[in-house]
């Protein structure tokens, strides 16, 4: 029988995973469905359990169910425990629901391998202390930036998510105010601004020569962030596509055991924007 996958989420209808799914099966001749699962917000677990119990292999969560599903995994992998959220169930042999997050995976992967930014050593800016702030802590951390400075409109946050996963000397957190007269290698947007079209209040001059702007967000045309980070200089912009494609294949690896090609997935949703 043919395995079957899903995304969770509410809404649902716009996203794009079951797209990449469909063209990494046929890339790697996996036999494999997936489908998109609109939960009722107040039944997110009965529709896991379900999906589950006719047999589902996997699924993704997506907003707003990520840390519920946390919550409900029965074991989880290090990044998952991390993160305190999960965007990928693997339904095990066993019964049991093993949850990951492959965010900052693919966040990492999509920066390194496609962008070609080496991160060992450089000064990095993550803005947001949110579920998705915290989601790619572990995999940037993992890559040694020299330091990684979270900034948060609500410093307090920033300060106990920065203290939580250690890393003394490197990572710090605080306010926007406390990088004025900073300059960042990377700096990425983790905060949910660009949904209502906001800038987050960045001080000018936070680009260094060379760097790069990521916002985790996508959509048509340059979020106010990557605006922002254009007219102040900075010498690459990227939005969340290639994350977006990336934390797919991560995903699909673990469940297939095989990790399908991204780059021509990247590009035909390029394409077709
Ligand atoms: P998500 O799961 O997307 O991270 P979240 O957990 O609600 O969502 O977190 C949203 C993050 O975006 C927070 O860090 C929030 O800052 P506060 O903690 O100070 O509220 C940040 N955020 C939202 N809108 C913003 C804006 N216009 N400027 C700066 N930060 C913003």
């Amino acid at each position: 029988m043919t395995d079957q996958y899903a995304v969770i989420g509410n809404p649902i209808a716009h996203s794009k995973s079951p797209l990449i799914h469909a063209e990494f099966a046929r890339q790697t001749g996996q036999d494999m469905a997936y489908t998109a699962i609109l939960a009722p917000l107040d039944g997110f677990a009965a529709t896991v359990k379900a999906f589950q119990s006719d047999g589902g292999k996997g699924l993704n969560v997506t907003v707003p169910f990520k840390q519920e599903a946390w919550k409900l995994a029965t074991r989880l992998t290090g990044r998952a425990r991390m993160a305190e959220a999960v965007n990928t169930y693997k339904f095990e042999a066993d019964g049991a629901i093993l949850g990951d997050n492959t965010d900052g995976a693919g966040l990492v992967r999509d920066i390194c391998d496609n962008l070609g930014v080496a991160l060992a050593g450089k000064r990095v800016l993550l803005m947001g202390a949110g579920g998705a702030a915290r989601g790619v802590l572990s995999p940037l951390l993992e890559r040694e930036p020299a330091r990684l400075f979270i900034a948060n409109r609500t410093a307090a946050k920033a300060g106990e998510l920065a203290l939580q996963f250690g890393h003394e000397g490197v990572l710090v957190g605080g306010g926007y105010g406390d990088i004025a007269g900073m300059a960042f290698d990377l700096v990425i947007n983790a905060t949910s601004s660009s949904l209502s079209d906001e800038l987050p209040p960045l001080p000018p001059g936070v680009f260094a020569s060379g760097a790069l702007a990521y916002d985790m967000m996508y959509g048509k045309g340059l979020t106010p962030f990557l605006r922002f980070a254009q007219e102040q200089g900075a010498a690459r912009l990227a939005d969340g596509l290639g994350m977006l494609v990336e934390q797919a294949a991560e995903a699909f690896a673990l469940w297939r055991g095989v990790y399908p090609e991204t780059a021509p997935v990247i590009e035909m949703f390029r394409a077709a924007a």
